[in-house]
C-alpha cells in the first residue's frame, strides 16, 4: 500500500473546495447529498469548512459485482428523507469512475425538479469514465488504481486512514 494523498494534501484541498462553494452558493442554502458510505468522512470535513447555511442528507447506492470492478447496474439501497424540489442540491461523491452511479443518480434527482444540481467529488478517475457526467468540484483528478481510506474501502476496510492510499498489485494486507 502506498499513500497517494496525505491528510495534509486532503484537508488543504478542502478548504480551497469550500471556499468555491461558498461563493459560488452566497445568499443560498445548499442541500449536500452524500452518498453512503464512502463519502462520510469527505463529507464531514467538508462541511466544517463551509461557513454558511446548508443542510446534509444520504443516499446509499449498491452496483453488481465483485469489490474492485463494477458491473455498472446500480441500484439504490437508501433515499433521501427530503424532497429537493426547488432546492440547491450538491451530490457529495468519494470517487467518480466509470460515472455510472452519478449518472443514475443525476436522472434519479433531476426527476424531482431541484433548482440546480452540482457534483462535488474528492477523487476523479477521469481517465477511466464510460459516460460522460458533469464534475463541478473535484479534489483530486488521480490514477487507475484501486484506493482506500479516508471513508474509501475494500471490503468494508481501511474508512478511518486518515489519507488516501493506493493498492498496488502485489498487495497482500
Ligand atoms: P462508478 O459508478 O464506476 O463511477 O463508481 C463509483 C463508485 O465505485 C465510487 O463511489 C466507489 O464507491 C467505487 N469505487 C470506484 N473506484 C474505487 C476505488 O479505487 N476504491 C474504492 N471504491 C471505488
Amino acid at each position: 500500500m502506498r499513500v497517494l494523498l496525505s491528510e495534509q494534501q486532503i484537508q488543504e484541498r478542502i478548504r480551497e473546495i469550500a471556499t468555491q462553494i461558498h461563493t459560488d452558493y452566497e445568499g443560498k442554502k445548499p442541500i449536500l447529498i452524500g452518498i453512503l458510505k464512502g463519502s462520510f468522512v469527505f463529507l464531514s470535513d467538508l462541511i466544517r469548512e463551509l461557513e454558511m447555511e446548508l443542510e446534509v442528507d444520504f443516499m446509499a447506492t449498491s452496483s453488481y459485482g465483485d469489490a474492485t470492478t463494477s458491473s455498472g447496474v446500480v441500484q439504490l439501497t437508501k433515499d433521501l428523507d427530503v424532497a429537493i424540489e426547488g432546492r440547491d442540491v450538491i451530490i457529495v461523491e468519494d470517487i467518480v469512475d466509470t460515472g455510472l452511479t452519478l449518472r443514475y443518480l443525476r436522472q434519479l434527482l433531476l426527476q424531482r425538479f431541484p433548482a440546480s444540481l452540482a457534483v462535488c467529488t474528492l477523487l476523479d478517475k477521469s481517465a477511466r469514465r464510460q459516460v460522460e457526467v458533469p464534475v463541478d468540484y473535484c479534489g483530486f483528478d488521480i490514477e487507475d488504481g484501486f484506493v482506500v481510506g479516508y471513508g474509501i474501502d475494500y471490503a468494508q476496510k481501511y474508512r478511518q486512514l486518515r489519507f488516501v492510499a493506493i493498492i498496488e498489485e502485489d498487495f497482500n494486507e
